[in-house]
């Protein structure tokens, strides 16, 4: 019931600054006991001057980066199977893998599988909760939930809404999609830690109809979010834009339907303009930035420093099977490129606050998730700091390990070791207080054989 870990602790208290980095909103604890105690977060406390009584189960770190875990704000569970298609755009691209590999959840046992498999890869990757497309089905949507509940993790999800412009088996009709949301907000919404997401896939496969009944069911049952994905590729915009003339935007489309509220979770936001994006901010949505998706299917470079400017949210997503890896190091590293093709620096605290706190506030679950405050869920990722030969020099370089290099700050170090982790870095996953994915043995963990 008791768990100390010992181990550098890095989490945020507040918003980093944006641009240069300072240590504004940065806590780092190196060196650290962090006290867990039936699965909550109660306290820290400095090793050198503090060990913990026989009443506690002691994990050995001492070395290690100890992190809350990443949340992965938009990641699609049945597209494990397309990462890394070749050669097409968002619409080939949805056309040719990802609507069939889609209709394979048709079937239960594919679909239960795919749930296991997808939620026990999330974990070996550093994440701990996600905001989760299922498929159209109810049933594959259940397992979804079924496999989060097992494992006691975090999860967003919904039955996706689609009656139009996609295949046969993959289609659902207004009336038949509400009575599965139905069903589905009855038996999983607000249990233990699931939550419902009313999940229109996007604006050019729901018809109006569709809409109206998703704004609704909305605001019929408390604390529904959201999700969907909005202005990701231009050829899909012109395409919204000849369904819906009326709107003066993609993102209206939404809004007229009632969709946008401080529980929306919008994929991509690439081509918005400034109407849209003081439109997120003033009614509270928040958009998940993909960066590896949007590289990949070369959908366009997200303008972050516009979000900013504005003050609407910015969560990360890792976006697969549009984006190429679940570890959000990957995708943090890769939203660094993307800032920097638009002239922008994203510093560390800022790539790192967007997939820990600032998700977790951008969600409304900061008094869950998200970071190691006291009473928080002990959802911990624990992370080496470099692997391979490459990696450790140059974290010993970070260090002033090296004989002649003078020792960088922080901020140096963290930003290498986020430019060239990846889930191979990993050492264990945390799911309230339970280690749910470990590379080593408990013995180890507990005896610190394994000791950096
Ligand atoms: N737009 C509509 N569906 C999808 C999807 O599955 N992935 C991405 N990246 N964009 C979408
Ligand atoms: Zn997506």
């Amino acid at each position: 019931m008791k768990l100390a870990l010992r181990a550098d602790l890095l989490d945020f208290t507040a918003t980093p600054s944006w641009g240069l980095p300072t240590l504004h909103g940065v806590r780092f604890r190196p060196d650290h006991w962090l006290l867990v105690d039936t699965g909550r977060i109660v306290g820290a406390q400095a090793a050198g001057s503090w060990a913990p009584g026989p009443d506690w189960q002691q994990h050995h770190h001492r070395g290690r980066l100890l992190l809350p875990g990443f949340i992965d704000s938009h990641v699609h569970c049945p597209q494990l199977g397309v990462i890394g298609s070749w050669g097409a755009g968002l619409l080939d691209w949805l056309e040719t893998y990802t609507f069939p590999a889609e209709l394979r959840f048709a079937d239960c046992a594919a679909a239960t599988a795919g749930a296991a498999a997808f939620l026990d890869a999330l974990l070996a990757h550093g994440t701990t909760a996600a905001v989760v497309f299922s498929t159209v089905h109810q049933q594959a949507t259940d397992a979804l939930f079924a496999a989060a509940a097992q494992r006691g993790m975090r999860l967003v999800t919904g039955k996706v809404l689609m009656d139009r412009h996609a295949p046969d088996g993959l289609r659902d009709d207004v009336a038949g999609a509400e009575r599965d949301c139905e069903a589905l907000i009855a038996r999983w919404h607000g249990q233990g830690r699931n939550s419902y997401a009313v999940t229109i896939r996007f604006a050019v496969t729901s018809t109006p109809q569709q809409l109206v009944m998703a704004g609704a069911l909305g605001r019929r049952h408390a604390g529904l979010y959201m999700q969907t994905h909005v202005a990701e590729n231009l050829d899909e915009v012109k395409w919204v834009a000849a369904l819906f003339p009326e709107a003066r935007s993609y993102l209206d489309v939404y809004h007229r339907a009632g969709l946008l509220h401080e529980r929306a979770v919008l994929a991509h936001g690439i081509w918005l303009d400034a109407h849209d994006r003081a439109l997120l901010r003033d009614t509270g949505a928040h958009i998940a930035h993909s960066p590896s998706s949007n590289l990949f299917l070369g959908s366009g470079l997200f303008d972050w420093q516009a979000a900013m400017d504005v003050g609407h949210g910015v969560s990360v997503a890792s976006d697969v099977g549009g984006g190429t890896s679940l570890c959000q190091l990957r995708t943090l590293a890769d939203a660094y490129k993307v800032q920097a093709l638009r002239g922008t620096r994203l510093n560390a605290w800022t790539a790192l606050h967007a997939a820990t706190r600032g998700a977790a506030e951008a969600l409304g679950l900061a008094h869950e998730i998200g970071h190691l405050g006291e009473g928080t869920l002990a959802d911990l990722v624990l992370w080496d700091w470099s692997h391979g030969p490459v990696a450790a020099h140059r974290d010993a370089v970070a260090r002033g390990a090296v004989p002649g290099v003078p020792a960088q700050d922080l901020h140096a170090r963290v930003f290498a070791w986020l430019t060239l982790g990846d889930e191979r870095n990993l050492a264990a996953s945390y799911v309230a207080g339970v280690p749910r994915h470990q590379r080593e043995t408990h013995s180890e963990l507990q005896s610190g054989a394994t000791a950096r």
